[in-house]
């Protein structure tokens, strides 16, 4: 297949793919690995600039408990995330699979078991769609760097990743999306054999997704520790650290709040995109406390805020900014997420369609309201804010016709 046939094949059916997960908003990214034994992030090995020989025996001194993945799955559930994604390989190289081209792998080593196999029976357990993370880049394999200037490595090297990304599309049934990270060092898709490799993995699972990271645009872009939307409507999940760090890192302190989680959940629903929050997991697989914390109270508030957030949205941002909350938008409906409750009268400046209903999440009790001109006025609600988990009360405001919000600097001259 040529590139521009495999290119137009992959855009016709990328609607019918991505319906799920452009419904879905919220999943949960894992990262975990040998590395989580440092504790000193997944990039430990090469900014410590660990050798080879001195990292290895993390391979062996590896012993999680039987089958974190559950937990991570009722985690997810739990907090209103709809899928999940494992760092099957990072950039160490170490396989978290029965992988048959090498031993560097999580059944021939420490572990002792096909750690993708007991992840993709968890997400299916509880009902949730399933990603794997594959780095590209290679640390371990000795023609992970050297593939860049040598013809025969990049050859052996290409054969590698191609059978390691073959095995996992062939031994775990239905696989949803697939992750690709750091394509470093080949410097173009031509040299990485993108579209083979992709051609390849869409022949084995014609449902997948698949993201931007192999030098290809594919299927949806990753802004990274910045929730921001994609150019030119493309689809975006903007991937986020809970706390600084991919990997298992206790000494990184600064984790996100439940508020803060739910404020980049706003943004990313804004701005027709999904959110994937991390967890990097303990080496034996538990998930530290600050991230159920934080978790437990989202899922809370998704179950009574989820309809502002789940399902096709509208972009929101041509909404204007408010210092009391923020917006998204479904159709004629719009949610305004309220993060700074202004008591029992909430007006709302500039909004040049028709409001015909408001009400308040969740219940959806009618509220009494005026509209003038230039200006709602939202009565009657109580002087606190009514959410208990987060201080984000979420007013559902019914419009006549597509909601539009236009505020100028100046002040009103009556
Ligand atoms: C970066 C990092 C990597 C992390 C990834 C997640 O590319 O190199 O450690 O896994 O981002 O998006």
């Amino acid at each position: 297949m040529n590139d521009q046939a495999y290119l137009d094949a992959t855009a016709k059916t990328r609607d019918a793919r991505m319906q799920w997960w452009r419904e879905a908003r919220f999943g949960m990214f894992i990262h975990w690995g040998l590395y989580s034994q440092l504790a000193r992030h997944e990039w430990v090995m090469n900014r410590e600039r660990i050798p080879i020989a001195e990292y290895e025996p993390l391979a062996d001194t590896w012993h999680p408990i039987e089958r974190p993945a559950r937990e991570w799955a009722r985690l997810a559930k739990a907090s209103g995330m709809r899928y999940m994604v494992l760092t099957s390989k990072h950039h160490e190289g170490f396989c978290l699979w029965d992988s048959k081209l090498t031993d560097y792998n999580s059944v021939k080593r420490g572990p002792g078991r096909d750690l993708v196999r007991e992840f993709a029976e968890a997400c299916r357990e509880f009902g949730l769609r399933w990603g794997l993370y594959y780095s590209l880049m290679d640390w371990h394999h000795p023609d992970g760097a050297n593939c860049a200037n040598d013809e025969a490595a990049r050859r052996r090297f290409l054969d590698y990743t191609q059978g390691l990304v073959r095995e996992l599309c062939t031994n775990y049934g239905k696989l949803d999306i697939l992750w690709y990270d750091v394509s470093w060092p080949l410097k173009s898709p031509a040299l990485w054999e993108s579209v083979k490799m992709n051609a390849m993995v869409r022949e084995l699972q014609p449902d997948i997704l698949i993201n931007n990271r192999s030098q290809l645009d594919e299927d949806f872009g990753t802004p990274e520790e910045e929730v921001r939307a994609a150019e030119g409507g493309r689809d975006w999940e903007a991937c986020m650290t809970f706390n600084g760090s991919w990997g298992y890192m206790p000494s990184a302190i600064d984790w996100h709040s439940t508020r803060s989680v739910i404020s980049m959940l706003r943004t990313a629903a804004g701005g027709k995109g999904n959110l994937l929050l991390n967890i990097g997991p303990a080496p034996d697989g538990s998930v530290p406390a600050e991230a159920y914390e934080r978790l437990e109270p989202v899922g809370k508030w998704l179950k009574d805020n989820g309809e502002a957030v789940y399902g096709e949205v509208d972009d929101a941002r041509h909404m204007e900014w408010m210092p009391t909350g923020q917006w998204t938008i479904k159709g004629n409906t719009a949610y305004y997420w309220c993060n700074r409750w202004a008591g029992s009268t909430l007006t709302i400046g500039g909004l040049k369609s028709k409001v015909l209903r408001a009400s308040l999440l969740p219940g959806g009790e009618a509220l009494c309201f005026d509209q003038q001109e230039n200006r709602l006025m939202i009565g009657g609600l109580p002087e606190i804010s009514p959410d208990p988990y987060a201080g984000v009360a979420v007013i559902k405001l019914d419009f006549e016709t597509p909601p539009e919000q236009k505020l100028g600097a100046g002040c009103v001259v009556l």
